[in-house]
């Protein structure tokens, strides 16, 4: 068994949650994809395979631009959002790269399950498993241009497009419109 992740040594925004049983379930999720993880070191960890750069960083970058957007709607348009279901959502969009990627001589390659499923399933499926409420696994699950279906809210919303313009700022942004299946969604 590897050495367990202190979630806020890498993640100091999760102090930000409130309810104490969505911050621990944060750190457990992370915790038991970090024990099926390939990688022993999570900086080591990438915002995507074949780009050095390290995945805590550009996390922590989405989520302060996600707070930034849930302020300015309050204070513009006094629209209030779930700071609690922003930042756990945040903190576990991308908890899947711990098995979706694996370290491999080279550099980091996709991992076997990385391959078969789509980016966000193996955290949404853990968050789920874990009792998190469902706009949260949802979040994490629609946060992906992989996903077929548009995020369907506000709070989806904003962290989609947070992770693109995080994305955009690395000069790794890869929106194609054509890759977007438009749809009712089967949410509302
Ligand atoms: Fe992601």
């Amino acid at each position: 068994m590897k050495e367990p992740l202190s979630m806020i040594k890498y993640f100091p925004e999760l102090e930000l949650v409130k309810d104490e049983a969505l911050r621990q379930k944060v750190d457990e999720i992370w915790n038991d994809l970090w024990q099926e993880s390939a990688f022993q070191r999570l900086e080591d960890l990438p915002v995507i395979p074949g780009m050095d750069y390290p995945h805590v960083r550009h996390n922590r970058s989405v989520l302060h631009h996600v707070m930034a957007a849930a302020d300015n709607l309050e204070e513009f348009h006094g629209v209030k959002l779930d700071r609690d279901i922003l930042i756990c959502s945040v903190l576990l969009q991308d908890a899947s790269k711990l098995v979706e990627f694996e370290p491999a001589p080279g550099g980091v390659h996709m991992s076997e399950k990385g391959r078969q499923f789509q980016h966000g399933f193996f955290g949404a499926a853990a968050a789920m498993k874990a009792g998190m409420p469902m706009e949260i696994v949802r979040n994490i699950i629609t946060h992906t241009i992989d996903n077929p279906v548009y995020p369907p809210t506000v709070y989806s919303k904003i962290i989609f497009y947070a992770d693109q313009i995080d994305m955009a700022g690395l000069k790794a942004d890869t929106w194609q419109k054509k890759g977007v299946i438009f749809r009712d969604s089967p949410y509302e």
